[in-house]
């Protein structure tokens, strides 16, 4: 498979109390950065002249002449959650589709999913998850710097993150939305640990928030049955480098494997095409519109189960530590047998699954902070566990991190 890959960097021995971004530098290809405080942010600057302002290349760069960049660790210190009142059981499913209550169980461990309905929309449950998130962690939405909405279901196209931070009145706060499939809440926690560890922020709102069910095809029984809606929000701060609790990190992408799933851009709602006025060109459709979920669950099925173990196995390395190590294995809630799968490969035993697939089904960017939170309010999750959560989904896109709870 042909993929790019992305793994943390871990701590500086050079620099007490600071964090050295020199490996996860030198694998992604970023430019060499010189870092001075100023005002408690970490400023990058252009590098003394000896070095010529080149751009370091990845492999090319021997560790030894890496710069470092300083910065600060990550903690997560709350998590909020919120799912659509509309609750739709696998019976009701079978008054839909050809499909039964056992069927969906058995195959996938899912029960009943929430679907948005009304007025709600992802934005209400974004900002409901966000605010509980900013509640429990005691952190004043003023406070906030960053706010990452990782969505693939935005309300606009252009983004809702903005809309999401104004209405939660993070006013010194900044926002944008990332979109990277059921993995993207792994991608905006990475993300916030970055801009915290390089950028000198000190507090980012994580929220994932998808409704999937917008564009399912409601007569298709091998994709409808499997999604739902929902949002799950983390707050994550900055500490102090040598009480990082944001371990390891791995991320993967793999456009080959786009089209086992994917929901296009379509030629619209009408196939009509504008033409333009000499005829020469066709302009697009008036109507613009994305298909529904495709998907062939055999080959996800496949990809999740061989990619997901290995992805965590390589932050666990990055991490220092062994499978022995994690309490908690918390992954994209896609399926039971996904999930049963990959816990056997890393021989981690069943009672230290989160899961909340039962109740929820597949939430896309929403399903791993959406379970965190529930484990974290329903008392398992404790101050100091370590968490193996891992995402992965349409892209192809996955990835994992290891981490410490508070
Ligand atoms: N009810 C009853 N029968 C069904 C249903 C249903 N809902 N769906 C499919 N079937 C039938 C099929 O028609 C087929 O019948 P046939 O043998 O007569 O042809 C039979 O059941 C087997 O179908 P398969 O598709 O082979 O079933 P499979 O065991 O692969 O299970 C499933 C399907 C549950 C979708 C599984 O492949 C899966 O979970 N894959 C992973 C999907 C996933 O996780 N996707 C989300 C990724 S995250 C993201 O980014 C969106």
């Amino acid at each position: 498979m042909a993929n790019a890959t992305a793994t943390a960097g871990m701590v500086s021995p050079h620099v007490p109390g600071m964090r050295a971004g020199g490996r996860d530098m030198a694998r992604s290809g970023m430019v060499r950065c010189w870092c001075r405080a100023r005002r408690g942010k970490v400023v990058c600057a252009a590098p003394p002249s000896s070095v010529n302002g080149d751009v370091l290349m990845g492999n090319d760069v021997s560790p030894r002449r890496l710069p470092r960049v300083v910065g600060m660790g990550s903690k997560l210190i709350g998590c909020g959650s919120a799912v659509p009142k509309f609750e739709i059981s696998n019976d009701d499913m079978a008054e839909i589709v050809e499909t039964s209550d056992e069927w969906i169980s058995v195959r996938t461990g899912i029960h009943k999913r929430r679907v948005l309905t009304g007025e709600e929309s992802v934005k209400g449950l974004a900002i409901e998850a966000g605010k509980k998130a900013l509640e429990m962690a005691h952190v004043e939405p003023d406070e906030v710097d960053l706010v990452i909405l990782c969505t693939s279901t935005p309300d606009d196209l252009f983004g809702t993150g903005a809309q999401v931070h104004t209405a939660l009145g993070c006013k010194n706060a900044w926002a944008f939305d990332a979109t990277a499939a059921c993995s993207g809440f792994l991608v905006g926690l990475i993300t916030a640990t970055r801009f915290i560890k390089g950028g000198g922020y000190k507090n980012v709102l994580v929220i994932g928030a998808d409704s999937l069910s917008r564009y399912v095809d409601w007569t298709d029984r091998g994709t409808c049955i499997l999604f739902g809606d929902g949002a799950g929000a983390v707050l994550v701060q900055a500490t102090a480098a040598e009480e990082d609790g944001f371990l390891g990190f791995d991320v993967h992408s793999d456009g080959q494997g786009y089209r086992h799933l994917n929901a296009k851009t379509s030629v619209g709602g009408t196939e009509e095409v504008i033409p333009s006025t000499n005829g020469s060109i066709n302009l697009p459709p008036k109507k613009p519109a994305f298909s529904f979920i495709q998907m062939n669950g055999k080959e996800v099925f496949r990809f999740a189960v061989s990619s997901v173990p290995r992805s965590i196995v390589a932050s666990l390395e990055e991490a220092g530590l062994t499978n022995s190590d994690i309490d908690w294995l918390l992954l994209h809630q896609a399926n039971w047998r996904i999930i049963d799968a990959v816990a056997t490969r890393l021989q981690i035993p069943s009672e230290k699954i989160i899961s909340n697939l039962a109740n929820y089904g597949n939430t896309s960017a929403a399903s791993i902070p959406l379970a965190l939170d529930e484990a974290v309010r329903g008392g398992k999750v404790k101050g100091g566990d370590i968490i193996a959560a891992s995402g992965f989904g349409a892209g192809l896109t996955w990835g994992s991190a290891i981490m410490r709870w508070q």
